[in-house]
This record gives structure tokens, sequence and C-alpha cells, in this order.
């Protein structure tokens, strides 16, 4: 005969309940919930119940079917949590991949830049974007009326009109202007690079962009000689391009020395054979140098019968169009993440 305290009883089981796993609980749930379950002869045999306990009867079966329920939610629940929290603690498992980002390509080409030449003793300076019309043309040997002192080519921030002077403030153009710093503050022998960003007043196209980065090289002691210049050059470019390469020198002009040179390499991508890269010319440009001229040691307080220099400079994204063969110079600023994840292997 079913009385109260028999489904207290019930009902104080189900609260105390634990299941060691899964089918220990769908065992509980057939146990009460199922067809020939606990609860369902309880409902079977409430017609047997007396009419004045009818009410507290069925109310308590409710109860527990309720409790019963509730219990069994509960316990799917945490024991789904403990299952996984199992595997997690499984240590032999190997972990979740995740992005580690990379560096910009045109870091990755500046770094190994620096690292050519340092091997062979030269050291990185840096000096300041934001310059003045000495440093970046007068002690270069900027004649007065150069172009380069113009405001079509130059982002001035103050012009003086008539004069150029230390008051005439503006973006460098180049970064021989921290060689000019170096050679102030600094005695022969000086051999150093300098790596940043420069600025020219160009509209921006695949080719060409008001912001790009540069990596100049001075070299000044006893001595120097045009051929240690090509030699250390040569020495660069097998290093950074391979040990097949080729390089040209041709003669060119810029302010601050004499005699000036452009140097090509072989195509990268013909070869030399003749390609539209190269514009069927097998040779692809890729500095600008020199001897340092005279008059720019003496202008920096170096004796120019005493010391000889030679200077280089090469664009940055240049180096870098060619080495990964990008056709398009916006690529470097526009930070796209479809552009820069390619380089993430690289260092
Ligand atoms: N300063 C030159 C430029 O910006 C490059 C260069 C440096 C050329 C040193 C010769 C010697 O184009």
């Amino acid at each position: 005969m079913m009385n109260i305290s028999e489904i207290e009883k019930y009902i104080n089981e189900a609260q105390d309940f634990l299941p060691e796993n899964e089918e220990s609980l769908e065992q509980f749930r057939i146990r009460f919930l199922g067809k020939k379950g606990i609860i369902q002869d309880f409902f079977r045999h409430f017609k047997e119940v007396p009419p004045d306990q009818k009410r507290e009867v069925g109310q308590k079966i409710n109860q527990l079917k309720q409790l019963v329920q509730e219990r069994i939610a509960t316990l799917q629940k945490s024991l789904g949590k403990s299952q996984r929290l199992h595997q997690y603690a499984d240590l032999t498992l190997s972990g979740d991949p995740f992005d580690t980002g990379g560096r910009h390509p045109l870091s990755i080409v500046r770094n190994e830049i620096i690292s050519i030449f340092s091997r062979i003793g030269f050291v990185v300076s840096e000096g300041p974007e934001i310059e003045d019309d000495i440093h970046v043309f007068s002690k270069l040997n900027f004649p007065p009326d150069h172009p380069a002192r113009d405001m079509q080519d130059t982002f001035f921030i103050e012009k003086d009109p008539e004069r150029h002077t230390q008051n005439d403030v503006l973006l460098r153009t180049h970064t021989s202007s921290v060689q000019v710093r170096v050679m102030e503050k600094q005695k022969p022998p000086i051999r150093t690079i300098s790596p940043g960003r420069v600025f020219r007043n160009e509209a921006i196209s695949a080719r060409a962009h008001c912001i790009f980065h540069q990596i100049e090289g001075l070299f000044i002691d006893k001595n120097v000689s045009f051929a240690q210049l090509k030699q250390t050059l040569y020495y660069f470019a097998r290093e950074f391009f391979g040990q097949d390469i080729n390089v040209r020198f041709r003669p060119s002009y810029f302010p601050f020395t004499e005699p000036s040179a452009e140097m090509d390499i072989t195509c990268l991508l013909c070869g030399g054979k003749g390609c539209n890269v190269c514009k069927y010319t097998g040779w692809l440009e890729i500095l600008g140098c020199g001897m340092v001229d005279p008059n720019v040691l003496s202008f920096n307080g170096i004796d120019s019968e005493k010391y000889t220099g030679f200077a280089f400079g090469m664009g940055i994204e240049r180096i870098a169009m060619l080495k990964y063969q990008i056709n398009d110079l916006r690529l470097f600023f526009e930070n796209d993440l479809r552009f820069l994840e390619q380089f993430s292997q690289d260092y």
C-alpha cells in the first residue's frame, strides 16, 4: 500500500543520487521514469488511495517526478562537463594552433640588408625624420637652385623663400641626412648604414609613393677606393640575391658623390636574356653610389686631403619588390592581412 512516507523515501533517494557515469544515470532514469518505473507504478495505484489522502499523495508523487526530472537534467550537464574536463586533462594531446603574426616584408628585407652589411663592420645609425635644409641638402653639396629644394619635390614644414637655412624645416627626402649627423659627431674611420623612412612629394602609383624606406651606407677612412666600393656592393648583391648574380656599374650623377654610379643586377626573372620586367635589357637598377665629394667631407669638418670615402643608397621597397616579385608598391602600405600573411613564414 502506497503512503506518504514511502514516496518521501524515494524523494530522499533521488536527492542523494550521484551517478558514476552516463550509464548509471540512465538506469536511474528508467527506474523512476520508465514505463514500468516507480512513478508510473504510483500513478497506477493512485485509485486505491483513500479519497481524503488523494490530494496530499498526488502532490507528493508530482514532487517526486519533478525532482527526478530536474536531477537528471543537472546530472547530465555536469557529467558532460566532467567528461570534457577529463579530455582537457590529457596532456599528451596536441595543442590548438593559433596565429602568431609575422614581420612586415619591408622589415624582413631591411633586417636582412642590415645583417649583410654588419658582417663586414657597418654599424646602424638613425636620425630624425623631420629635418632641416642643412642636413638634407646644404651639407650634402646640393646647389642652391637644385630642384629637390623645390616644394614640388620636397615636403616643407617651414620654408624661407630667400635663403636656405637651418630654419627650413622639412621631411627628409633621403637618409643621407643621418650620415651628415654621424660625420658631425664622429671622426673617421666611419662605417655606417642608415635605414629609415623618407618622404618625397610624388603622386602615388604602383611604382612611386610619397613615403618609402631607404638604407644608405657611408664608409670614410684613409685610402678608401672606388674598387672597395664596387667589391662591397658586389658582396652585398651576391649575399642578398644569390651567388650567381652579376652586377654592372653605370655612370650617374649625385650632388654629394663624385664620381657617381648606379648599380644594376642581372634580371632575376629572365636571368639576363631580356623580358618585360627588365625592359629587355637583362638588367635591373637597384642602387645609387659613388665616392663622397670632397666638398661634403670638408663641409662636415673632415680633412678631404687625408680622407676619402664612398656612399651608397637603396630603396627597401624596390629590393623587396624584386625579391618577392611584387608588382605594386602600394601593397606595402595598405596592411591588407591577405598580403601580409604571405610573409609570416619568413623571419
Ligand atoms: N641619396 C640618394 C637618393 O636618395 C642615394 C645615394 C646615396 C646615392 C649615396 C649615392 C650615394 O637617391
